[in-house]
């Protein structure tokens, strides 16, 4: 199964709350929030209290990406805003373990993020513990900026490591420049989560463009 998560960095922040349900009901399985806290990564979004707000609106997924120096300071607020998945990164300032079990000590999914130039192996120690893998295909920050095929690498050798050590259920995300054109690269090298920003709200229809994301994922699978 792939998950397509569209950002809602690229929304019209005017109309959020109308943005995230046209999403959903154009066929979105999830919705990615991009959290940035202009320290961890040179840019601001968003906190908990919207995440709070769109809460109400919606039983979608909400996919809370954690940009964010100090992770463990925020878990609490982000999960009981309503994030069904929290992902923060292995280069902030958390003990990973600490941070993935104050994640679940929520009953919710934790996921664990690298950026472009972290080798995959440092996750490794910790895949047990995970639900979903984000494999950064851009430097975080910032939407529409070009997909990195050289990323392809991490993921096959995460799917290679999580066959080896039966962990098949670990969810693969990838994130940033994901396109029609981009997809197929991504999960033919085995990503089941694609979280596109700028290639979605672009368009016109979000149905239209969430049906034709699907298909190209699915294209290289069959
Ligand atoms: C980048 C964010 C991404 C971004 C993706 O730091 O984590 O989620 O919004 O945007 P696109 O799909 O436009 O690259
Ligand atoms: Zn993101």
């Amino acid at each position: 199964m792939i998950y397509i998560s569209p950002s809602m960095l690229s929304c019209d922040f005017s109309k959020m709350g109308e943005e995230a349900l046209a999403m959903v009901k154009g066929g979105a399985d999830m919705l990615h929030l991009d959290i940035m806290d202009g320290h961890f990564v040179p840019n601001i979004t968003f906190g908990a209290p919207v995440i709070k707000c769109l809460r109400p609106l919606t039983k979608a997924v909400f996919d809370t990406h954690l940009m964010i120096s100090d992770p463990d300071k925020y878990i609490k607020d982000f999960a009981k805003a309503g994030s069904d998945i929290i992902t923060f990164h292995i280069e902030s300032n958390s003990d990973v373990v600490e941070t993935i079990n104050l994640i679940k000590s929520f009953g919710i999914k934790a996921g664990l993020s690298v950026k472009p130039n972290t080798p995959i192996e440092e996750v490794y120690p910790y895949l047990d513990m995970l639900d979903m893998v984000l494999v950064m295909t851009v430097e975080p920050g910032f939407g529409g900026q070009s997909f990195m095929e050289n990323m392809m690498d991490k993921i096959i050798k995460l799917k290679a490591k999580c066959a080896e050590i039966n962990k098949e259920n670990l969810l693969i995300q990838v994130d940033g420049g994901i396109s029609e054109k981009t997809v197929a690269i991504a999960t033919s090298a085995g990503a089941n989560v694609i979280v596109a920003g700028s290639a979605l709200f672009s368009q016109e229809n979000y149905q239209d463009a969430i049906s034709k994301l699907r298909e190209c994922a699915y294209a290289p699978l069959k």
